[in-house]
């Protein structure tokens, strides 16, 4: 019988503890390879939440970290007709699963499995990532997530947190936890536009998705910034100008150095491009 077949509900739940405990520990799996991660597959019906928390659809490039028997990223292609999925696995056993599960589903022509180390993997094209790892393995990947992935990606997690990054959703069915977190874009740095011949200045801090800082006016006062909201590429604030009646509104969409958008100030609403100057 399967190690997973022999593992109870409970089971999982102890198991993950045991294994949290210890986690630079190596787990053999069943095709003699070194593990990071013991194979615990994710029931079908969490399988289904995740892939809805994840907001998938039919334009994603669906990615999953330590792939097990491919049942997320069948199901993503099968359910919600992915254009491409990708798993990846260390333990041989699991990627002939996975090519059997693929195979039964009809989905082979849009899904890979590929053997090897998810830390050697070049995930920068998915729009989506799932994974069923561990803590510490979801930490060894946060920079890499952070730093390469595109923002707007989304990343759901079973089980398992990313240490100070906070969710951007949590759910919890049948007393197991999920998680989706949004790639922030880069917003750290000071950033400049123009409206006619006035110049504004935002300084901002970013720690994951969350952004503050000052906006300098035309006049050179400085005032907070306020309900900033960074969500994947798409940020928003607002700023409390003296004596205006209504406060400055900026949105935009961050593309590296520029972020294009709009800002409302005064009753009126301007396009704006704002430049990263340092
Ligand atoms: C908890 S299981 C999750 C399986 C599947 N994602 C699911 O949710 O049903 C973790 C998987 O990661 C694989 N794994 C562990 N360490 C790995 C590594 N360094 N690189 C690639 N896969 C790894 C294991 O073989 C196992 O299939």
């Amino acid at each position: 019988m399967k190690m997973h077949n022999r593992i109870g509900l409970l089971g999982i739940a102890a198991v993950f503890m045991t294994f949290s405990a210890v986690a630079a520990t190596k787990y053999t799996g069943e095709g003699g390879v070194e593990l990071d991660v013991p194979y615990v597959p994710t029931p079908q019906e969490l399988v289904d939440r995740m892939l809805k928390l994840g907001g998938v659809t039919a334009n994603d490039i669906h990615y999953d970290l330590g792939s097990g028997d491919g049942r997320i990223v069948v199901t993503a292609a099968r359910d919600m007709k992915v254009k491409k999925g990708v798993g990846v696995d260390l333990d041989p056993v699991r990627i002939a699963e996975a090519n059997e599960n693929a195979k039964k589903a009809g989905v082979t022509d849009r899904v890979t499995f590929h053997r090897g180390d998810l830390f050697a993997m070049d995930f920068k094209e998915a729009t989506v990532m799932t994974m069923y790892l561990l803590p510490e393995v979801n930490l060894k990947l946060r920079p890499k997530i952070l730093d390469e992935m595109k923002p707007g990606t989304r990343i759901v997690s079973h089980a398992f947190t990313m240490g100070d990054w906070q969710p951007d959703k949590h759910e919890v069915v049948d007393s197991r936890n999920i998680y989706l977190w949004i790639v922030p874009a880069k917003v750290a740095g000071s950033w400049t536009w123009q409206v006619g011949n006035e110049t504004y200045k935002a300084d901002l801090k970013q720690q994951y998705q969350m952004a503050s800082g000052t906006l300098t006016l035309p006049n050179g006062k400085q005032v907070p910034i306020e309900s900033p909201v960074l969500s994947g590429e798409n940020i928003t604030f607002a700023a409390t100008v003296p004596g205006a009646t209504a406060p400055l509104r900026f949105s935009g969409k961050v593309a590296g150095s520029s972020i294009d958008g709009a800002m409302d100030v005064s009753g009126k609403s301007a396009k704006v491009t704002a430049k990263k100057t340092s």
